[in-house]
């Protein structure tokens, strides 16, 4: 739907008045009410990279998710506020990993005497306090952009990867990029006693996943590729690596957001696409690559937006725009020191990832 004149009009007038003192990151999957509005966009590797890059912004306003903005105030200084335009702006896979149990998925496998031999890999997603268990055990952070890389250098430094909070991309990037098979990789629930595992499975094991998924890629569905495969012959099937794995073993390419777009972008004219991922941005390139005659269409029309991406709306985007060019910090997100020291390595082993 088209933005509100009178809103928009607002935006402008709030980020004009706040000049370089702000810098607005956009990710992929925000509407385009707010997309308009940003300095740079990306996926969440783009993002995290871009964060730094413009160290005379006194306020950093994160139109994306609460882990998203948890990692921007992780890699700037500490003058530089980060702010998140609706705290509910969360990520339902994140949430399933806290702190307690992962603390506690250690002890599992310290018990099991595997421990010692295990490098923790985390997702993008997942909270500050994940991020700091990695880094304080010799792990790093990955993206969809760089999982394959980040797996390669966790298996160089032990035998097994204990991979958080995603399953699908820890099983689709084990067995797609690493070589791996179905049963080299375990579950671990963190609901259930010991993980649901024996100290035998996890001594077995080369990838210890997590039981944590995201409920929006998470409804695409093997059936929903096969129906358009027969409703649009020659589709190319092109999909997030947050997708169930027979979804990822069926699509034709598997990216990021950022890799969606660039596919997209050197795709020849006549070509058909069905995209798998969040539906602000399938809609978006849609829109942006018809007149060019690519016909996008959505993989399966029974998914619907991330709920928490769209929290992020014109309205709250000018309420904080707003706050800030009157002086009035809102919505701040702060990482404690002690936190932000480990997760702020596991971030940077990242980083430097070739
Ligand atoms: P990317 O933009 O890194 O592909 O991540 C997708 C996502 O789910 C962010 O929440
Ligand atoms: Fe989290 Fe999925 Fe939304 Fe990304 S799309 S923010 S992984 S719930």
């Amino acid at each position: 739907s088209p933005s509100d004149p009178d809103l928009v009009e607002r935006a402008r007038a709030a980020k004009e008045k706040l000049g370089d003192k702000v810098f607005v990151l956009g990710h992929h999957y925000q509407r385009d009410e707010v997309i308009q509005f940003a300095d740079v966009t990306g996926d969440s590797f783009k993002l995290a990279r871009d964060a730094a890059a413009r160290p005379e912004a006194e306020y950093i306003v994160f139109c994306g998710v609460h882990f998203m903005a948890e990692s921007a105030d992780i890699l700037t200084s500490d003058d530089q506020k980060v702010v998140l335009p609706d705290l509910a702006a969360g990520c339902s896979m994140a949430d399933m990993a806290t702190a307690e149990q992962v603390a506690e998925c250690w002890d599992v496998l310290t018990e099991a005497g595997v421990a010692e031999q295990v490098v923790p890999v985390s997702y993008m997603n997942s909270s500050a306090d994940i991020k700091a268990f990695t880094g304080k055990h010799g792990g790093l952070i990955c993206t969809s952009s760089n999982a394959k890389r980040a797996l390669e250098w966790a298996f160089e430094q032990g035998e097994k990867v204990l991979f958080l909070p995603d399953q699908h991309l820890g099983r689709n990037t084990a067995v797609r990029d690493m070589g791996l098979s179905l049963d080299d990789c375990v579950l671990y629930n963190p609901h259930k006693p010991n993980g649901g595992l024996t100290a035998e499975q996890l001594r077995d094991a080369k990838m210890i996943l997590w039981r944590g998924h995201c409920s929006v890629h998470g409804r695409f569905s093997l059936e929903s590729v096969e129906d358009v495969r027969a409703r649009i012959p020659g589709v190319n099937v092109l999909v997030h690596p947050e997708c169930k794995h027979e979804v990822v073993a069926a699509a034709d390419q598997v990216g990021s957001t950022e890799y969606i777009i660039k596919a997209l972008e050197a795709a020849p004219a006549g070509s058909k696409w069905a995209i798998g991922t969040e539906l602000n941005l399938v809609r978006r390139l849609a829109n942006r690559f018809a007149p060019e005659g690519k016909e996008i269409v959505f993989l399966d029309k029974t998914v619907c937006f991330c709920s928490t991406m769209n929290r992020i709306d014109l309205p709250h985007l000018v309420w904080a725009l707003e706050s800030l060019a009157e002086g009035k910090l809102v919505n701040r997100i702060e990482v404690d020191k002690e936190t932000e020291a480990f997760a702020k390595l596991a971030l940077e082993r990242m980083l430097a990832l070739p």
